[in-house]
Parts: C-alpha cells; sequence; structure tokens
C-alpha cells in the first residue's frame, strides 16, 4: 500500500516537473497580456514604454534599434536566457538577488509573477516569437 502511494507520488511529481519544464506557449500567451501595456511583439513593430520583445530569447540585453534603455540596462551585458529572464520577472527578492540592487534603476516598472508555472509558460510563448 504504502510503496503504491510511493509511486503514485512520484510519477505525479515527474509529470508535473515534465510539463513545468516543457512550458506552454498557449497559456504563456494569456501571462504575456501582462507585458503586453508596454511590450509589442510583432517582428518590426514599434516600441513602447518598453522595447519589441521579438526575438529576445537569446538576444543581448538593450540592443534594439530605436529604443532608449536606461543606462543600467545598456551596460547590464545580460543575455536573455531562461535563467536571466525568469528572474526578471519574477518578484523583486528573485529579481535582486540575481541582478544586484542595481536593477532598481531599470525603467521597467513591474510586480512580478508569483507563480513559478506562469513565468515558465511566459518562456515558452517568447521563444515562440522568432
Ligand atoms: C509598465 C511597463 C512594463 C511592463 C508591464 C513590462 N515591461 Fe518590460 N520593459 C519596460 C521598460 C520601460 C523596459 C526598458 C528597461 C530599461 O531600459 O531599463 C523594459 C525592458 C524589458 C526587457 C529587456 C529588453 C531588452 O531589449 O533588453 C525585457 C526582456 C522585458 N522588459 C520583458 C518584459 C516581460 C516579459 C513583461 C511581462 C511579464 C514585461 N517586460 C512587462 C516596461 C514594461
Amino acid at each position: 500500500m504504502f510503496k503504491k502511494i510511493f509511486m503514485i507520488t512520484l510519477l505525479s511529481f515527474s509529470l508535473h516537473s515534465f510539463s513545468a519544464n516543457a512550458g506552454d506557449a498557449e497559456k504563456g500567451k494569456k501571462v504575456f497580456k501582462k507585458c503586453a501595456a508596454c511590450h509589442n511583439v510583432a517582428a518590426g513593430a514599434a516600441h513602447k514604454t518598453g522595447p519589441n520583445l521579438w526575438g529576445i530569447i537569446g538576444a543581448k540585453a538593450g540592443v534594439q534599434d530605436g529604443y532608449k534603455y536606461s543606462d543600467w540596462l545598456k551596460g547590464s551585458g545580460i543575455e536573455w536566457n531562461d535563467e536571466a529572464m525568469t528572474a526578471w520577472v519574477s518578484k523583486k527578492k528573485a529579481k535582486t538577488a540575481y541582478f544586484g540592487k542595481d536593477v532598481k534603476k531599470s525603467k521597467m516598472i513591474f510586480a512580478g509573477l508569483r507563480k513559478p508555472d506562469q513565468i515558465t509558460n511566459l518562456i515558452a510563448y517568447l521563444k515562440t516569437l522568432k
């Protein structure tokens, strides 16, 4: 009995972490509504309050043409991989832990996403924009 429960727990845990790792781009598109007030994502679309995010995963930070970044972001040397993007859209504590306290000099004002699944799905969606 105990063994059976253990196996089921183990199985559902690994299934869960698998789907969390892969991310669901459709769900991520919905999460992106929180970003859409400030960011366009279509190729060649205008910058809004924030820069256009088409092709952002894998790109260097602060290099989109025609957008006036904060000095902090421009000089940050960040590359937008999964890890950096996760920290960027997280709550303040995790964001500061990853980028250092000077991250507050960035121009992006965003409260941060609370749920890890939301972030994984959002990144899966951003990866489709290329
Ligand atoms: C209230 C407006 C606002 C919201 C909401 C917002 N952003 Fe931003 N974002 C900005 C601004 C402004 C910048 C430029 C930051 C700077 O120059 O320091 C920025 C910069 C960025 C960058 C860096 C781009 C580059 O070229 O280096 C990324 C990535 C990003 N935002 C992702 C997101 C995501 C994902 C969301 C939603 C979870 C989001 N932002 C929500 C305003 C916003």
